[in-house]
């Protein structure tokens, strides 16, 4: 259906997905209505009425989202306004500071669970409320491939964390004040200082991390309200958009307005530049590539390095720059990041408003020209993040330049090899280690599947000897991810990783390799006769599970340069699964 005919459809109450529950004269609506009867509701509530559900990530062990069971109030006053019928639906939290090994092994999860929970129940479309880095591409993953309308809530980053009198940031300061503590250059007390004030409210990661990435692509992809992405979670205006976002869907749902009829390789673009813009999370890379092969687009890295190559960074967020999002709303929020974006993006791109990202953004401003830097006064000019391929890395790895120490980004150094991350972890502040600020630390066995779940852990510690010299960034190579909150010259996401045999499995201690950002090299300086050799010699790893999870997972996992989602979720063209007939119980 075309956009223009769109704009004037409105679906009849008999063409709701919900009619089949509780429309219909017969055994099966009899024990839906009963059953909503026995939860208080009567007919009136929900006779002719969109169904809503609100798959909330909130539980008690997720800090980002304690503010979620208020807001889901909110969503639901907004829904019943606009005469919908909110049915809440809890789903996998994933807590990104407490679940291991890493919260990435369980995004797929709550994709399917997203998926599976829209299509088991009577959903007409869906509020998705969540924030916390995996949270976020996961419920999209799985929407798109539902395919019903949904709007997403973003959970909104919290406050400006405070130690002293000085500004902390998510992460970001968590590494920097980890590394004066074991430099030796602040004390205990003070560490125990910045433990209780780097994170003082409701909300997600505060810095440019994952989680500010990942909601601020959604908003472009044109899954949010305008502004919603970086809406503190206590101000008022993070309840005003929740309220919105309740009765926006419903009207939605009358509209058929789908994630398909907004996204687009274009809209993908659009979320490259941004995220690129705001000098956002390296994960974003790998939950773009999932959600585009979940629409049927093969994006591939090539892309986000074509379009790093002119895309300045105007966002002055850390960990790249100075500032948090509570700025950032403060001098404008998004839109008016967009607003200065505007010749680099697709204006034409149709949002869940029912309107163009251009005429949502529309008189957006910029109030503070620190924190959004102009074109003419940008962080840097180009380059957010870079693709790098070579012998180690046929299937491509990143790095994200403006994090690194400049004169790394051009460098040869002797390999330091770790196995695993308990072998580093292990030896890395041994006294005996044969390294210095010119070695390379390499870490395998860190990727989807040798971790397993690509953990965050590519910012590899620099040695305790060098950080007490002063040392604090050096050449680290990885298959594993990095934190968005993270900096350093960290090469992430080597593909593919060594643990299933790729060449990055054949590096040993003392090969020399050479990281050539500019020219987007990355190469073990070892002949092609070796190389073959050191292959002949691999012996392929024992799988890590018997059963469960853990099995699926290993056996289905992409590579990082295709997403990390499982190979049967992906790229399928949107086929409707429908309930069809609901069962009784
Ligand atoms: Fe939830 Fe950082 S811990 S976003």
């Amino acid at each position: 259906m075309g956009a223009s005919k769109k704009s004037t459809y409105k679906k009849s109450a008999e063409e709701l997905r919900s009619h089949r529950w509780y429309g219909v004269k017969d055994l099966r609506s009899f024990g839906h209505r009963s059953r909503t009867a026995q939860m208080g509701f009567t007919q009136e509530d929900y006779t002719g009425k969109p169904v809503v559900a609100i798959i909330n990530t909130w539980s008690d062990i997720n800090p980002c989202h304690t503010h979620f069971k208020q807001r889901v109030e909110e969503v639901k006053r907004g829904i019943w306004q606009a005469g919908g019928f909110p049915i809440e639906l809890p789903a996998s939290t994933l807590s990104e500071p407490f679940q291991k090994p890493t919260a990435m092994l369980y995004r797929n999860l709550l994709a399917m669970e997203t998926e599976e929970l829209l299509r088991a129940y009577p959903a007409d479309g869906a509020v998705l409320m969540g924030g916390c880095d995996k949270t976020t591409p996961a419920m999209l993953m799985g929407a798109i491939s539902m395919n019903l309308p949904v709007i997403f809530v973003p959970a909104g980053p919290m406050l400006r964390g405070n130690w002293q009198g000085a500004t902390l940031g998510s992460g970001s300061d968590t590494w920097k004040y980890w590394a004066e503590l074991r430099a030796g250059n602040i004390t205990e007390q003070d560490w125990q200082g910045v433990e209780n004030g780097i994170a003082r409210s409701p909300g997600h990661c505060m810095t440019m991390g994952t989680a500010s990435t990942m909601t601020s692509v959604a908003e472009t992809l044109g899954f949010s309200l305008p502004g919603a992405a970086s809406i503190p979670a206590p101000d008022s205006r993070h309840a005003q958009m929740a309220s919105q976002s309740g009765r926006r869907i419903v009207e939605m749902i009358w509209e058929d307005l789908k994630p398909s009829d907004i996204i687009t390789p274009v809209a993908f673009d659009n979320a490259i530049r941004v995220a690129l813009a705001l000098s956002g999370s390296t994960n974003s890379i790998v939950h773009i590539v999932a959600l585009a092969r979940r629409a049927g687009i093969d994006l591939t890295l090539d892309r986000f390095d074509e379009l790093a190559r002119d895309t300045p960074i105007l966002a002055n967020l850390r960990p790249a720059g100075h500032y948090l999002m509570e700025d950032f709303y403060y001098a404008g929020g998004l839109p008016a990041l967009l607003n200065n974006l505007r010749d680099l993006l697709d204006l034409q791109q149709k949002t869940i408003t029912g309107k163009t990202l251009g005429e949502n953004i529309e008189g957006a401003k910029v109030f503070n020209e620190d924190v959004i830097r102009t074109r003419e006064n940008p962080l840097a000019t180009s380059d957010g993040i870079a693709v790098l391929r070579g012998n180690i890395a046929p299937n491509g790895a990143v790095i994200k330049p403006p994090a690194a120490e400049p004169h790394l980004l051009k460098h040869t150094g002797k390999a330091v090899v770790f196995e695993s991350y308990a072998d580093m972890a292990a030896r890395i502040d041994a006294p005996d280690l044969d390294i210095d600020e010119h070695s390379i630390i390499v870490l395998k066995n860190a990727g989807p599947q040798g971790a397993p779940g690509m953990p965050e852990w590519g910012q590899l510690p620099i040695p305790q000897k060098l950080l007490a010299r002063g040392v604090r960034d050096m050449v680290r190579i990885s298959d594993a991810r990095m934190s968005g909150t993270s900096y350093g010259a960290c090469v992430l996401h080597v593909a593919p990783e060594s643990y299933i045999g790729g060449p990055f499995a054949f590096v040993q201690n003392g090969d020399l390799i050479e990281l050539d950002v500019p020219a987007r090299k990355l190469n073990v300086l070892i002949s092609d006769a070796e190389m073959a050799a050191r292959q002949a010699r691999w012996v392929a790893p024992e799988p890590k599970f018997e059963r469960g999870y853990g099995k699926l997972y290993q056996r289905h996992v992409s590579q990082a340069d295709k997403g990390c989602d499982f190979d049967f979720l992906e790229t399928i063209p949107v086929k409707h699964l429908d309930a069809g007939e609901p069962e009784i119980h």
